[in-house]
C-alpha cells in the first residue's frame, strides 16, 4: 500500500505539490492527469526520490520513503521507467536485461549462492516476455523502435521486481496505434503481475478507456479523484480542461 500524506514541493513561489494527500490500494491501476504545468512529475519525482519533499510523508506499507535516496526506494520496491536505449545504446536487449538483474542480485548478495545463473536468466527472459521483446532480444537498444526502446525501459523496471511502477507518459511521442499498442502492454503487465502501477498520460481517450481510478492534478493539488466516469461529469475538471486551450473539448 502506497500511502502519501501532506505532501508538498515548491520551486521558488511555484508549488508544484501542494499539500497532496493520496492512497494507491495494492494492485490497482491509475491514472494521472492534468494540464501541463500540474505538477505531475514533480508528484512522480518525490515518490522516486529525484526531488525532495519539503514537507509531508511517502508511506510504502508504513515506511517513510522521503528523504531516502533513489536507490534506496528502488530497492523498497518502488520502480520507474528510466531512458535506457540512451544510456546503453550499444547492448542488446537481452544483454541489457542480464546486466540489469546481475547489479540487482550483487546488491542482493545472491551472487554467492551456488546457482544465480539460472536465476539471472529466468529473470531476464521473464520480464523480455511481458513486455513481448523476446523476439527482439539480439537487437541493440539503438536499433529499436521508439515504442520498443520504451518498452525495454519498462523492462528494465520491472526486472527489479517492484511492488509499485510508476509510468511519467509512456506513451508520448508515439503515433496513436503505437500509443495503444503500448498502453495495451501496460494493462497486460499489471494484469499479470498485479503490482500496483501509476501512470501519466495526456491522451484522455486512454485514460478513460483503461484506468479504473483517476486522479486529476491542478496547480500542484488534486482536483478531483474517481472512476472514468465521475471525473468525466466533474465540474471542476470540465472547467480545468476548457481553461486549457489545447484539451477544449479532451473530456466533454
Ligand atoms: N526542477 C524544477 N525547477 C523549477 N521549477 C520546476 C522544476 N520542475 C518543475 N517545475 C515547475 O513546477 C510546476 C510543475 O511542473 P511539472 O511537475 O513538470 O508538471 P507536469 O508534469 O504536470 O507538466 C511547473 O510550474 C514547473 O515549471
Ligand atoms: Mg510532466
Amino acid at each position: 500500500m502506497l500511502e502519501i500524506r501532506s505532501l508538498s514541493k515548491s520551486f521558488g513561489g511555484v508549488k508544484a505539490t501542494d499539500n497532496v494527500s493520496l492512497d494507491f490500494a495494492d494492485g490497482s491501476l491509475t491514472a494521472v492527469i492534468g494540464p501541463n504545468g500540474a505538477g505531475k512529475s514533480t508528484f512522480f519525482n518525490l515518490i522516486t526520490g529525484a526531488l525532495r519533499p519539503d514537507a509531508g510523508q511517502i508511506l510504502l506499507n508504513g515506511v517513510d520513503m522521503a528523504g531516502k535516496t533513489p536507490p534506496e526506494i528502488v530497492r523498497h520496491g518502488i520502480g520507474r521507467a528510466f531512458q535506457v536505449a540512451s544510456i546503453f545504446p550499444s547492448l542488446t536487449v537481452e544483454e541489457t536485461m542480464l546486466a540489469a538483474v546481475c547489479a540487482d542480485q550483487r546488491r542482493a548478495g545472491v551472487m554467492h549462492r551456488r546457482f544465480p545463473l539460472a536465476e539471472t536468466r529466468d529473470r531476464a527472459e521473464h520480464a523480455m516476455e511481458l513486455l513481448g521483446l523476446a523476439n527482439k532480444r539480439n537487437r541493440t537498444a539503438a536499433t529499436l523502435s521508439h515504442g520498443d526502446q520504451k518498452l525495454l525501459d519498462i523492462a528494465l523496471a520491472l526486472v527489479l521486481e517492484p511492488e509499485v511502477l510508476l509510468l511519467d507518459e509512456p506513451t508520448a511521442g508515439m503515433g496513436t496505434e503505437e500509443r495503444w499498442r503500448m498502453i495495451d502492454k501496460v494493462r497486460e503487465l499489471w494484469e499479470k503481475q498485479k503490482i500496483t502501477v501509476v501512470f501519466i498520460e495526456h491522451d484522455m481517450d486512454i485514460v478513460f478507456k483503461i484506468a479504473p481510478k483517476i486522479v486529476v492534478l491542478c496547480y500542484g493539488r488534486i482536483l478531483a479523484t474517481g472512476t472514468p466516469d465521475a471525473i468525466r461529469s466533474n465540474d471542476a475538471v470540465i472547467e480545468a480542461y476548457l481553461g486549457s486551450e489545447d484539451r477544449a473539448g479532451a473530456v466533454a
